[in-house]
């Protein structure tokens, strides 16, 4: 039996040299950042209040630091914030089909009725009654986005039915193309999520913050059941970074790099026959010409996310890997071609 859900990245066998199954940047942490982390007091708790990271995340993101929650990852979050939401006594939750899959692990391990959606249109003509709607924006496996008509009518869904909106905003620094189109006004009433592990190339570091609207009958459930020292020193190390200057810069240098190299990617697997959609991130859905390609790639080392438990047989989530890794996987598929 599984501990937990299925994941891109590290798995239970010999560590992955080539992979492509993860959706974090391969080109690694800003070295200011790296130190931090790595010089974090760790024979200290942390201020269990976290004061000061949520004072310094609160002048970034413009917003009062009591509405600022550390939590220890977005998964971690994610549970939380579900949790929160039963015990303001919602009983539905919308995920997002395909989508991570921690929503809808997190609603159903707390008993509360999951409803999936397709699209933003679906989306809004089907929410009628209060519910926590989970918006993934840009979307983790599609890497597709919400339209300001999109995001127009959800608003309008939303008010409506009295939910409450969570947007996972995972994957905003890995935002290839175009920006959030989140009205400001409506960012204001919803739970917001920042994982900045993924871009940084420091998933091992657990952290993540959430925003809270400005006002949300979930907020003091969220804060009260969050254990204590939720995030660790490091996770606050990592966190203090999140906004330098230098840390933005190295964002803004990982987005062109990858920009760069996924479409090399991309060129390369169009012209072994891959069926690819289009995507807006550093990740997207394919589908290879022949099936059983998974397990004698991981064999060689080099690991995609099978995309099955989205719902997608025969198809596969990769990102963006760097030229080195694209020639193993070329390489790799030329001997396993039939
Ligand atoms: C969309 C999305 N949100 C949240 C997470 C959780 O990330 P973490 O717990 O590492 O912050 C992931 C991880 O893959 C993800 O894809």
């Amino acid at each position: 039996m599984q501990y937990q859900g299925e994941h891109g990245g590290s798995d239970s066998g010999p560590a992955v040299v080539h992979d492509f199954s993860s959706n974090a940047s391969p080109l690694g942490p800003p070295p200011e950042l790296l130190q931090a982390v790595l010089g974090a007091d760790r024979c200290r708790y942390p201020d269990p209040d976290y004061l000061a990271l949520r004072e310094r995340l609160g002048a970034a993101e413009a917003l009062d630091p009591g509405r600022v929650l550390p939590a220890s990852g977005g998964a971690e979050a994610i549970r939380r914030l579900s949790l929160a939401a039963k015990l303001s006594g919602l009983t539905e939750v919308w995920v997002p089909q395909p989508g991570f899959g921690d929503y809808a692990a997190a609603a159903l391990a707390l008993g509360l009725q999951v409803q999936r959606y397709a699209s933003a249109q679906q989306l809004s003509q089907a929410l009628l009654q209060p519910a926590l709607v989970w918006v993934c924006e840009p979307c983790n496996p599609t890497g597709e986005r919400f339209s300001p008509a999109d995001w127009l009518a959800l608003d309008n869904a939303l008010q409506c039915s009295a939910s409450t909106l969570a947007v996972d905003t995972a994957y905003e620094p890995l935002r290839l193309i175009g920006a959030s189109t989140l009205t400001q006004d409506l960012a204001e009433r919803a739970w917001r999520l920042i994982c900045p592990n993924k871009a940084l190339s420091l998933t091992g570091v657990r952290a993540a913050y959430l925003l809270a609207p400005a006002s949300s009958p979930l907020a003091e459930h969220a804060r009260s059941v969050a254990p204590s020292w939720v995030l660790s020193s490091e996770g606050v190390a990592l966190l203090m970074h999140w906004h330098s200057a230098e840390t933005q810069q190295h964002l803004r240098q990982v987005r062109s790099q990858l920009t760069v190299w996924r479409d090399t990617q991309h060129d390369l697997l169009a012209d072994m026959g891959w069926q690819q959609r289009p995507t807006g991130t550093n990740f997207w859905l394919a589908k290879p010409p022949q099936s059983g390609l998974l397990l004698p790639l991981r064999e060689r080392g080099i690991k995609l996310r099978d995309a099955n438990s989205f719902g997608l047989p025969g198809w596969v989530r990769l990102s963006t890997q760097s030229p080195q890794a694209q020639l193993a996987l070329q390489s790799a598929l030329k001997d396993l071609q039939t």
